[in-house]
């Protein structure tokens, strides 16, 4: 079986690179890394990838004056690898219309709540004040509306009494742990697909739930 070959967008710790690093060195991965590229010179990840032997390069969005022109530079770069798909993993820059469109299909983001809930910052802090008793995190295409493309897959967390925005993160962290490598493992072996903007499961409407 030939991999599908994944380039991994980071911009900090890179917990969730390490878990798609771990699950893909599994005999029946569907996927390689094969590339990682942080927006941020200081982001821990890039020593994560370099430790898993992986080619690591940093595009620093700060020399660039127009986001276009980062835009461009990181689909240049991204070009020369050829990636079969790309995954943001904690990359926390919001791309032009021309960067998402060029890769829409073949890139995909996992984001801290369950989605269309609180896109967008701060997800644990606002569940929290919204007062729901559900959270938890979602894998999803990366379209021109940020955090708005067709999902995925979801993890569910519980929310107990008491809970702190540091509590909910560090739980829904674990799930974003167990789903991101499914979800991974579901595009890059063809049984998810984004059609019509709509996620296709094994070519059903449908898509990935773990329940916490
Ligand atoms: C995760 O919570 C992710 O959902 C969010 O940023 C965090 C990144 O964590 N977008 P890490 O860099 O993978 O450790």
């Amino acid at each position: 079986m030939t991999k599908a070959r994944v380039l991994v967008l980071i911009s900090g710790g890179g917990s969730n690179l390490q878990t798609l690093i771990d699950a893909s060195r599994a005999a029946e991965s569907a996927y390689d890394i094969v590339h990682v590229i942080s927006n941020r010179p200081d982001a821990y990840g890039l020593q994560r990838a370099e430790q898993a032997g992986i080619t690591a390069r940093c595009l620093d969005h700060k020399a660039f004056k127009e986001r276009s022109l980062f835009d461009a530079a990181l689909a240049q770069m991204i070009d020369e690898v050829c990636p079969d798909l790309i995954v943001y993993a904690g990359f926390m820059r919001i791309m032009g219309a021309d960067f998402v469109s060029r890769y829409e299909g073949r890139m995909i983001n996992i984001h801290p709540s369950l989605l269309p809930n609180f896109p967008g910052l701060h997800t644990h802090t606002r569940a929290l004040e919204a007062g729901v008793t559900i959270h938890g995190c979602t894998v999803h295409w990366v379209t021109a509306g940020v955090d708005e493309g067709a999902i995925i897959g979801q993890a569910g967390v519980l929310i107990k009494p008491g809970d702190t925005p540091d509590d909910l993160a560090a739980r829904v962290l674990v799930q974003e742990h167990r789903l991101y490598p499914v979800c991974v493992q579901a595009v890059a072996s063809g049984s998810a697909k984004l059609v019509d903007g709509r996620t296709m499961l094994d070519g059903k409407p449908g898509g990935i739930a773990l329940l916490g």
